[in-house]
């Protein structure tokens, strides 16, 4: 109850009276007080007024279940929402809950990581109070090839969510990341159980750095965050909410053709080295060309100088701008 007198309040203009709250939740007036109280202690500003009623004031940036579920427009992305102030890693979390039958759409979101996972082994370092760490869990009905795109469809999400939010171009650095002003802001790591060849779930894991003002000496040059981008505080819930929002509608879109032909052309919209030159540093060896935007699977195509152009899987391959990251 106390998310929806959240939604509730968040929504209206205005006082709403403790009556209305007492009837719309079929709860005594007591309860209603009760969970202003617990909201209160929260952080939440909330005004009591005797006649008028409550009105919320100001939310702070709180991350907590009330919190996203009180934010939630969704049909079915982060219906069902576990938040924890700290754990290990979101997603090895979404894959516990996974297996023990958490339905599709199902968010697991964290303030503070101490395992954080990212791409190839490397950690991703998850400090508390400032950025958002979450993972979630898909149950589609496809084939286990296909999970990788499931990474483009999320980074289109964040890239769509970072620029509605925040009014900052965010351009995503396929295949797996969400650059502002060429530097990191956002990284995804997708894993997945398989059924013999078809997918039993996949988990999309998403740390995005918020509101982080100094990064460490090692990723300085190449990390950033939305404030140290746009100047100003982003709410992290909001973030959350809105990239779940964009997610609900590109994965129907991309579920819809089974492959990202739905959803291509907006994606080279967001795509930061769509026809620049790129170095592909493929353990068979480096080559440089133009890239030209992504195949219905999600492959990079880059043009070589003699015109031929080569399809870039994702797997063990990075592509980098000719002079550093981007
Ligand atoms: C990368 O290496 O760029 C991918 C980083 C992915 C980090 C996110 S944070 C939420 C989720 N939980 C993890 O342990 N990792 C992903």
């Amino acid at each position: 109850m106390k998310s929806q007198i959240l939604a509730l309040l968040r929504n209206s203009e205005g006082y709403v009276s403790g009556q209305e709250l007492c009837d719309r939740f079929g709860v005594s007036r007591t309860a209603v007080w009760k969970a202003i109280k617990q909201l209160k202690e929260e952080g939440y500003q909330i005004e009591a007024v005797q006649n008028k009623g409550y009105c919320l004031l100001e939310c702070p940036d709180v991350l907590s279940k009330n919190e996203l579920l009180s934010r939630m427009d969704t049909k079915w992305a982060a219906k069902h929402i576990y938040y924890f102030d700290k754990t290990g890693s979101t997603n090895i979390d979404a894959k516990r809950v996974a297996e023990e039958g958490a339905p599709h759409g199902t968010l697991v979101a964290a303030d503070n990581q101490e395992s954080g996972r990212g791409r190839r082994g490397r950690g991703w370092q998850s400090p508390s109070g400032n950025n958002v760490y979450f993972t979630i869990v898909l149950r589609p009905q496809l084939a286990a090839d296909t999970a990788p795109m499931l990474t483009l469809v999320m980074a289109l999400s964040v890239a769509k969510a970072i620029t509605a939010q925040c009014g900052i171009k965010a351009q995503i650095k396929w295949p797996n990341d969400v650059v502002v002003n060429k530097k990191k802001v956002c990284g995804i790591l997708t894993e997945m159980a398989l059924e013999v060849s078809d997918i039993r779930y996949v988990v999309i894991g998403v740390g995005i750095n918020c509101n982080q003002k100094e990064f460490p000496e090692e990723i300085k040059e190449t990390a950033a965050s939305l404030f140290t981008e746009c100047g100003n505080p982003v709410s992290r819930a909001g973030i959350i909410q809105q990239v779940m929002e964009f997610f609900e509608a590109d994965y129907e879109a991309f579920m819809q053709e089974g492959n990202l032909s739905g959803i291509m052309e907006i994606y080279h919209e967001f795509l930061v080295n769509k026809d620049k030159q790129v170095k592909v540093l493929d353990p068979k060896g480096e080559y440089t060309g133009i890239a030209r935007g992504i195949n219905e699977k999600g492959e990079l195509l880059v043009e070589l100088e003699n015109g031929q152009m080569e399809t870039v899987y994702a797997g063990e391959v990075s592509v980098r701008g000719l002079y550093g990251y981007v």
